[in-house]
């Protein structure tokens, strides 16, 4: 009795913990001491760009990649030692789809439902209850072939969520979604973690995190290299000015020298010029490029936000990915 006590209090403070993960392929580190924690109806974006290790990182959670080193727990559960239990309370959306194209929407749910055990008419009445959620009702007897790639990832976070999960894990939803679909997804999110559902979701859209999340890791290169509340993030990073020049060479260093320029990088032909007041830089930084002949093709401004701050420690953009 107090043994179970104890393990709701775990299961309550914690959802998801992550421990030092590591991951290698062969040479390839492509996890490296990875730790963070999501607690109960938090919403935690993992956000980087493609090839920093974030599928590795779900996959590894999920029980589906073993760690080189590190352990996971869902609900208190290891996802090695406590496989069973662990899987019991998680549901994965992968960033490939697992649904069979020549099946009815319905018929998937039926397999999937029954993979996680549930069958007769509970299981009819779960898969009505998700198929309402991700709003599919009345296109669930249609072949999964015939259905927009909206569809698809609907219908498989409507399939990860009939066994009622307490974590859920979802690898780039909205990444080829309609917008439709992308708000339909952006809104089941919200009203999950409402329900008291941790959720992991990982991204390379940082505008739509900011909106979702109530943390953010920025991974890259298997290594988190900022990991805080959006506005915190955001708070370290300020914005920025980016110039696409068609012709000359920028004096860096003139530039350096106005009012409130933190930082000048310089990279083919763009220039990026660090500010926290961006807005209040450009006339000057115009004037100056005019005087020295450069020609200018495009000029964007980037208030802080956490594009901003991806910039900022890494010298790349994520929108260009
Ligand atoms: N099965 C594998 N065999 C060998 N290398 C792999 C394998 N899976 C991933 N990698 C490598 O590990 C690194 C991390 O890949 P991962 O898929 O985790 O990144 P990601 O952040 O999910 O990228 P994306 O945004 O493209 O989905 C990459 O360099 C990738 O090439
Ligand atoms: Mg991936």
């Amino acid at each position: 009795m107090i043994l179970h006590k104890v393990l709701l209090v775990t299961t309550k403070t914690v959802s998801v913990e992550v421990l030092s993960l590591a991951r290698s392929y062969g040479q390839r580190q492509a996890v490296a001491d990875i730790s963070f924690s999501i607690a109960p109806g938090e919403i935690f974006g993992f956000l980087g760009p493609n090839g920093a290790g974030k599928s590795t990182t779900i996959g590894m959670i999920a029980g589906l990649i073993a760690p080189d080193h590190g352990t996971v727990k869902i609900c208190g559960f290891d996802i090695v030692a406590d496989r069973q239990s662990a899987k019991q309370r998680l549901g994965l959306v992968p960033q490939d789809l697992a649904l069979y194209e020549t099946l009815s929407a319905e018929d998937n749910l039926q397999f999937w439902g029954q993979m996680y055990g549930l069958g007769g008419v509970a299981l009819r009445k779960r898969i009505g209850e998700v198929l309402e959620f991700v709003g599919l009702v009345g296109r669930e007897k249609e072949q999964v072939a015939q259905y927009s790639s909206g569809m698809k990832r609907r219908l498989n976070v409507a399939a990860a969520l009939l066994h009622k999960p307490e974590v859920l894990l979802l690898d780039e939803p909205t990444v080829g979604v309609d917008p439709q679909s992308r708000n339909r997804l952006l809104e089941g999110i919200a009203h999950l973690k409402a329900q008291g559902m941790a959720i992991l979701y990982t991204s390379h859209y940082l505008e739509e995190a900011e909106r979702l999340c109530d943390h953010v890791a920025i991974v890259e290169s298997g290594r988190l290299i900022a990991l805080g509340t959006p506005q915190t993030l955001k708070a370290k990073g300020g914005g920025s000015l980016r110039l696409e020049v068609l012709s000359g060479f920028p004096d860096l260093a003139e530039i350096k020298k106005l009012k409130a320029v933190a930082r000048v990088i310089w990279q083919e032909n763009l220039l990026h010029i660090e500010s926290d007041r961006p807005q209040t830089i450009i006339a000057a930084v115009l004037s100056l490029l005019q005087a020295e002949g450069v020609i200018i093709r495009n000029l964007e401004l980037f208030e802080p936000s956490l594009e901003t701050v991806f910039l900022q420690l890494t010298g790349k953009s994520l929108r260009d990915q």
